[in-house]
């Protein structure tokens, strides 16, 4: 497969902002992802009655592509209404700091239109960061406990 080039990311998120539900905010965001494999995946924003469900963008991306088999991204692509680069939302980097690259995904942020781009990574959106990698480990089975067996947790 051709690898779809960081224009062509930022032209896939602009293209799913189009499809956005944002009836209550009227800011419409669009995201696409690249894969390690160069499949694009993308998402947009979808609001709600409840306005605190809205689902962004970048997240319904990430449900997207999880749910079509994907976690290794490589990049994502953030496109907003208006000039300026739309940044992804703390709780967004946190979502996207789970995956495989961690700080290491690309993150592109673009505005309606236009050539002004935010080229940045997730590292340095969100410094110090926790992943999967902040977790301890899980304690050790306890002496006898047959191997693979799971332990039955402390009652109340
Ligand atoms: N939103 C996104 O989809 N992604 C962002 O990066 C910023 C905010 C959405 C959430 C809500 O539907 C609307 O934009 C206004 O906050």
């Amino acid at each position: 497969m051709n690898r779809p080039s960081d224009g062509e990311l930022v032209a896939a998120a602009r293209a799913a902002r189009e499809r956005a539900y944002a009836p209550y905010s009227g800011f419409r965001v669009g995201a696409a992802l690249r894969t390690d494999q160069g499949e694009v995946v993308a998402g947009a924003n979808v609001e709600n009655a409840s306005y605190g469900l809205a689902i962004c963008a970048e997240r319904a991306a990430v449900a997207a592509a999880v749910a079509l088999g994907h976690r290794r991204f490589e990049a994502i692509a953030v496109a907003g209404p208006g000039p300026d680069p739309v940044t992804p939302c703390g709780a967004c980097r946190q979502v996207l700091r789970e995956f495989p690259r961690g700080v290491d995904l690309e993150v592109l942020c673009a505005g309606e239109a236009g050539e002004r781009l935010l080229a940045t990574t997730l590292g340095a959106l969100l410094p110090d960061s926790f992943g999967p990698d902040s977790l301890q480990p899980p304690p050790a089975d306890p002496p006898g406990h047959p191997p693979g067996v799971p332990r039955t947790p402390p009652g109340p």
